[in-house]
């Protein structure tokens, strides 16, 4: 068992198995770790029987659980492999030219972080991203834009 599987069943029992512990669960892993991996993520959300959706939703949300800087709006493109076969590196590439980063990178004005994640739980409706704590199914490069133009403009006021 790894130290985060440890940290993570440590912190579930001091709080409880329930949706609710999933705040205090996350903080408690920043404080140790000072950092929440895509792994300790991972781990809580098999241990609060949770969607890891839902676990990265709130994790992006709450941009006091992140110790890298961030922008405001998480995006996080699902680069599992039903995702993947479906064209998620066309999604990837048209939010990098939009946004004019490149993966792991926050814009300049630190309105979005372009992020890639593990299986959203949205296969069927592949190719998808999360942004912040929304799912986005069915993508195309076009679509993906306009949501990320949206978000943009959402943004600006
Ligand atoms: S592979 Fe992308 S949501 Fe499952």
């Amino acid at each position: 068992m790894s130290k985060i599987d440890l940290l993570v069943k440590g912190l579930v029992e001091q709080h409880g198995k329930t949706r609710n512990s999933l705040m205090p669960v996350l903080q408690g892993l920043v404080q140790q770790e000072r950092f929440l991996s895509e792994e300790a993520m991972l781990v809580v959300a098999r241990e609060l029987d949770l969607a890891a959706a839902e676990v990265y939703g709130t994790a992006s949300f709450y941009t006091f659980l992140d110790t890298v800087p961030r922008g405001k709006n998480i995006v996080r493109v699902c680069k599992t492999i039903t995702c993947h076969m479906k064209g998620k590196e066309d999604i990837v590439n048209a939010i990098e030219n939009t946004l004019k980063i490149r993966t792991g990178e926050t814009t300049h004005d630190k309105k979005f972080t372009l992020l890639t994640a593990n299986c959203l739980g949205w296969c069927h409706k592949g190719p998808v991203m999360l942004v912040n704590d929304e799912i986005y199914p069915d993508l195309t490069p076009q679509k993906a834009i306009e949501i990320i133009e949206e978000y943009a403009t959402l943004n600006g006021h």
